[in-house]
C-alpha cells in the first residue's frame, strides 16, 4: 500500500470542492464575530457536527452567512487554496461558491473578493483556482435565474461554469431547465449534485434536461442498471468525494464504497474533497482513503491524478501543461509513466 506522505506529493488537481465548505472553523467562528454573525456554537470542535445532509446544510448555511465582505471573501479563498496547495501539492482546482448564500453582497464584489484570494494564491503557491458559481437547488428558479444571469453579465475567464448544489432531494433538476439552457446558450459549462442522497433518476435527468458535462457525487446510480447503462453510454465524468460519500453512506464504506462499484462499472470519475475541514479531510486524505480501498500503487495514483484534468473545464494548452508538470514530477517520486496516454 501507498504511504499517505508519498501520496500527498503527487501533483493533484480537483473538480469538486465548496469554496465555503473549505473554511476551517476557527476562521469561520473569527469571521463570525468580525461580522457580528450568530453561530450554533463558537466551539471550534463542535461547529462541524451533524448527523445528516440537512443538517450539515444548515451549518455550511451559518458560515456562509459568516462570510460577508469581498475582503472575507479573498481571505477564505486564498487560505482555501494555499492550505491545499502546501498539504497535499493541489496544483488545480475548480471551486464551487454559492453567490445567493450571500444575499447581501452584490455578485461582482463577491467575484472579485474571490478572484484576489485566488490570483493570489497562484502567485504565492502555484496553484491554478477556477469558479463554478452554484445554484442552491433549495431556492427558487426565479433566484437560480438572476444569479446566472449575473454570471453572465459580468463573465471572466476563471468563471468556467454553473453547479448545483444543497439537498438534491428538495430540488429535482427539471426546476432548473431554463436556468441551465440559458447557461449553456451563453457557453457556461454545467455540472450538478445528482444522486447523492437522492435517486438514480436525478443523475439521468441532469445528463438529459439540464444538459450537463459532468455529475457531482451520483453513487445512486449504481443501483439502478438503466441509469448506469445511460450514464455510460453518455461519457459523462463523475466527481467523487471519498469522505463525505462515506459520511452519508456509512453502509456502504471502504471497499464497498458507490465509488469502487462506480470505477468498477467503467465510469470516468475523480476523487475530491468536497468540503474538506468540516468532514475532517482535506485532498491528500481523501487519495489515501480511495489509494486504500482501491489497492493502488503509486502508478494507480498517478493515472487517476492524470485523468482529473481530461475533465477539467480548462483550454487544452493549459491542459497540456499540467500534464507534463504532473507527469515530470510523478516520475521524480518513482512513478512509472511509460504506458500513460492521458490528454495527448
Ligand atoms: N452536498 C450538497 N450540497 C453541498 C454540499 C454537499 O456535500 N456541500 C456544499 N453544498
Ligand atoms: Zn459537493
Amino acid at each position: 500500500m501507498i504511504d499517505e506522505s508519498l501520496l500527498r506529493r503527487l501533483p493533484k488537481a480537483e473538480l469538486h470542492c465548496h469554496l465555503e465548505g473549505a473554511v476551517p472553523a476557527e476562521t469561520a467562528i473569527m469571521l463570525a464575530r468580525r461580522n457580528g454573525v450568530r453561530l450554533p456554537t463558537y466551539d471550534a470542535q463542535q461547529l462541524y457536527r451533524f448527523a445528516d445532509l440537512p443538517q450539515f446544510l444548515t451549518v455550511y448555511r451559518a458560515v456562509c452567512a459568516s462570510i460577508v465582505t469581498a475582503a472575507d471573501f479573498a481571505e477564505v479563498a486564498y487560505a482555501a487554496q494555499a492550505d491545499a496547495a502546501i498539504a497535499a501539492n493541489l496544483r488545480y482546482r475548480e471551486l464551487f461558491v454559492n453567490p445567493t448564500n450571500h444575499p447581501d453582497l452584490p455578485y461582482p464584489r463577491l467575484l472579485a473578493g474571490v478572484l484576489d484570494g485566488l490570483r493570489a494564491a497562484q502567485v504565492d503557491h502555484g496553484v491554478i483556482g477556477r469558479l463554478i458559481p452554484a445554484i442552491n437547488r433549495e431556492q427558487s428558479a426565479s433566484v437560480a435565474g438572476d444569479l446566472v444571469e449575473a454570471v453572465i453579465a459580468h463573465r471572466v475567464d476563471e468563471v468556467v461554469g454553473i453547479g448545483l448544489d444543497h439537498n438534491d432531494v428538495l430540488g429535482p433538476p427539471v426546476k432548473f431547465a431554463g436556468v441551465y439552457a440559458r447557461a449553456r446558450a451563453a457557453g457556461l459549462r454545467r455540472t450538478a449534485h445528482a444522486g447523492e442522497i437522492a435517486q438514480a433518476r436525478q443523475v439521468t435527468e441532469s445528463i438529459e434536461v439540464l444538459g450537463c458535462e459532468r455529475i457531482d457525487h451520483g453513487y445512486a446510480i449504481i443501483d439502478d442498471p438503466v441509469a448506469l447503462a445511460h450514464a455510460l453510454a453518455s461519457g459523462v465524468h463523475f466527481a467523487t468525494c471519498w469522505s463525505t460519500c462515506a459520511w452519508f453512506h456509512p453502509d456502504r464504506i471502504g471497499v464497498a464504497s458507490p465509488i469502487v462499484a462506480m470505477a468498477a462499472a467503467g465510469l470516468p470519475l475523480s476523487i475530491n474533497s468536497d468540503d474538506p475541514p468540516m468532514f475532517g479531510t482535506d485532498i491528500g486524505r481523501e487519495y489515501h482513503g480511495a489509494a486504500t480501498a482501491f489497492g493502488w500503487t503509486l502508478d494507480d495514483a498517478q493515472r487517476a491524478a492524470l485523468t482529473v484534468l481530461d475533465a477539467a473545464w480548462i483550454d487544452d494548452t493549459e491542459r497540456r501543461q499540467l500534464v507534463d508538470e504532473f507527469r515530470r514530477e510523478t516520475t521524480d517520486l518513482g512513478a512509472s509513466t511509460a504506458e500513460l496516454d492521458i490528454a495527448e
